[in-house]
């Protein structure tokens, strides 16, 4: 492991302190409609600095798409997001700046698969944040070794294991030095040996204070890391709570319907 400092100032106050907490990401009323399909339902949710939010609920209830409409890969028909206090641009310059600041990791790998592996951690901070390649190439062998595949470092991705690739992927985002990362099922098309080092490496930033949304079916890592949980259905935010009063104690029958579920098998 290195010195490499990706959460560069002290974890936020978060609700409940004396001082007023740091709100990183708003979501204020966002509507969402496929056609006819209503699939974000008056969506409210506050994240504050350093905290991390576990998003579970069924198939299709939404998460995937609330989760798309934080660095905009979603339009939203109305309603507000806010990145540190700056609701979304529409387009352009200001809204790949806003995009930088917002980490994301999705479920399939989507590494460039024609570049290196340290082409693809090195190539949006060089383009992006105009760093300089040499200062860009250490940051990213740092950021490797920490994601414990530094020694992959010259290979090509279809050369690298799912877990492996994987671990790039969240190498590769936190090189833009993010606000927040974003989690789209990281792990659920790994094989079960390797969804333990995946996750693994998310519990330590979470652990570093780094601001989390992760949709993620993965109950025990939602237990260790979260914060909070969000439980999502029919395209609405029905609950959200610490993980032991939602495990245990859930309140809405589609929560309590959700967890007889996943928490049997
Ligand atoms: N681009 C799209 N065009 C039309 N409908 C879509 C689109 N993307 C998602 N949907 C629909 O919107 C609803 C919510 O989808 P979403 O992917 O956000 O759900 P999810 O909670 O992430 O589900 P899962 O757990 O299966 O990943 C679903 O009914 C889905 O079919
Ligand atoms: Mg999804």
């Amino acid at each position: 492991m290195t010195q490499t400092n990706v959460v560069d100032t002290p974890q936020a106050t978060v609700a409940g302190g004396a001082d007023k907490p740091h709100v990183l990401v708003e979501l204020d009323h966002v509507e969402k409609h496929f056609g006819a399909l209503h699939v974000l339902k008056d969506i409210n949710l506050k994240v504050n600095k350093g905290e991390v939010l576990v998003i579970v609920g069924p198939s299709g209830s939404g998460k995937s798409t609330m989760c798309r409409t934080i660095n905009r890969l979603e339009t939203i028909d109305s309603g507000d997001i806010r990145i540190d206090g700056q609701s979304l641009p529409q387009e352009g310059k200001a809204l790949a700046q806003l995009r930088a600041e917002v980490g994301m990791v999705f479920q399939s790998f989507n590494l460039f698969a024609n570049k290196t592996i340290l082409d693809n951690v090195t190539l949006a901070p060089i383009k992006v944040r105009k760093r300089n390649k040499v200062e860009a190439e250490r940051e990213a062998m740092d950021l490797l070794d920490r994601v414990g595949v530094a020694s992959q470092a010259n290979k090509m991705p279809s050369q690298l294991s799912g877990g492996q690739q994987q671990r790039v992927a969240i190498a590769r985002a936190l090189a833009m030095h993010p606000k927040v990362m974003l989690f789209d099922e990281p792990t659920s098309a790994l094989d079960p040996e390797m969804v333990n080092e995946v996750l693994d490496v998310m519990v330590e930033l979470a652990h570093e204070g780094m601001t989390m949304l992760c949709v993620t079916h993965e109950m025990g890592f939602a237990r260790k890391a979260a914060d909070r949980i969000v439980f999502m259905a029919d395209g609405q935010i029905l609950e959200q709570d610490t993980p032991d009063a939602f495990f245990e104690h859930p309140k809405t029958e589609r929560a309590k319907d959700f967890l007889s579920k996943i928490l049997t098998h």
